[in-house]
């Protein structure tokens, strides 16, 4: 199978680079904004017109959550219009599109996980360009993939495990929120589910949305013990760092944060046969490609 990746050098692109390589059932394209801008659509037709794929996946995203608010332009030229580019490149040449999405469409107000046919109501600008690019490419290329997640973290890029890991460094104490809850998502799991969705898709393959997350939920204190934990037992924290839980109002941010982020994943385990992982699997794994960077 041909793949061709868009935003190849974020965390979610980075992981389905390492895992294409190791799959001789892939040849790919990996293509970074360098390469190729989404909202760019001249550049999105040309490269399209040199190469030939089975199926395109898009990694990239506007993803500066708070930066949005004040970058209204920029985070929907990227998540709506770059969406759009590239749903109107699949129509053409009549190849499925795989698209990430979030739980940020919701509005977090929930008490039980979110279903793919729940209402959405995102809060802010990320979450909103993030949903009008899901409407584009549902409304432009039949064939489509949208699978949102949440709360993703690996050894690449900017995310809340290295986030912790770096304040760990002069820190013996930290002050975690505690009243969020979602559920942690090895970037690399993502990109295993989504290879797995490539060889699955079928003439039976049902388009649409599907929710993919880790299978425990949490809060962003009790995930930070976990990470302190683990980082200790596996030889990268030297010293024990103590959590305390703190309500959101304590940590003020300029977009805000869903309460509740928990994904219903039952739709995607019946259709592709993937699993949700447990986080006391996929952290040792992420962790472990971190310290092998650090070495
Ligand atoms: N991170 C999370 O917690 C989270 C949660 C839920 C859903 N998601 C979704 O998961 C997907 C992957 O996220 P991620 O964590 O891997 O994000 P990321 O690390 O920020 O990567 C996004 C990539 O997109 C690239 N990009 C930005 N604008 C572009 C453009 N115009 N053309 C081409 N590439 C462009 C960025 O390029 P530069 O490297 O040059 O900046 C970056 O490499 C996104 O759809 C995101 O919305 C993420």
């Amino acid at each position: 199978m041909n793949v061709l990746l868009t935003g190849a050098n974020g965390q979610l692109g980075r992981c389905l680079v390492d895992r294409l390589q190791q799959n001789d059932r892939f040849k790919f394209t990996a293509l970074d904004r360098q390469s190729l801008d989404i909202s760019d659509i001249d550049q999105v037709k040309a490269i399209v017109a040199d190469t030939e794929h089975d199926i395109i996946i898009n990694a990239a995203a506007y993803t500066g959550v708070d930066k949005a608010e004040t970058d209204v332009e920029n985070a929907r030229r990227v998540n709506e219009i770059g969406a759009a580019n590239l749903a109107e490149i699949a129509k053409n040449l009549g190849v499925p599109l795989i698209h990430v999405s979030t739980d940020y469409v919701f509005d977090g107000h929930a008490d039980k996980p979110y279903t793919e046919t729940d209402s959405t109501g995102p809060t802010g600008v990320y979450g909103q360009t993030k949903l009008a690019g899901e409407a584009v490419i549902q409304s432009i290329c039949p064939k489509h993939i949208i699978l949102r997640t949440a709360w993703v973290y690996s050894e690449y890029g900017s995310n809340f495990v290295k986030t912790m890991l770096r304040l760990a460094e002069t820190r013996d104490e930290l002050n975690v929120v505690e009243d969020q809850t979602g559920c942690p998502t090895y970037a690399g799991d993502i990109a295993d589910t989504i290879l797995k969705i490539c060889l699955g898709i079928s003439t039976d393959t049902k388009w649409g949305i599907y929710h993919y997350v880790g299978a425990i939920q949490c809060t962003w204190a009790e995930f930070a013990r976990t990470i302190f934990r683990e980082a200790e037992t596996l030889g990268i924290l030297a010293r024990k760092i103590v959590v305390h839980g703190i309500p959101s109002s304590a940590y003020p941010t300029q977009a805000e944060r869903p309460k509740y982020s928990v994904l219903d994943c039952r739709k995607v385990v019946n259709a592709f046969d993937v699993l949700p992982i447990e986080l006391k699997q996929s952290l040792p794994r992420m962790l472990e490609a971190f310290k092998r960077q650090q070495d």
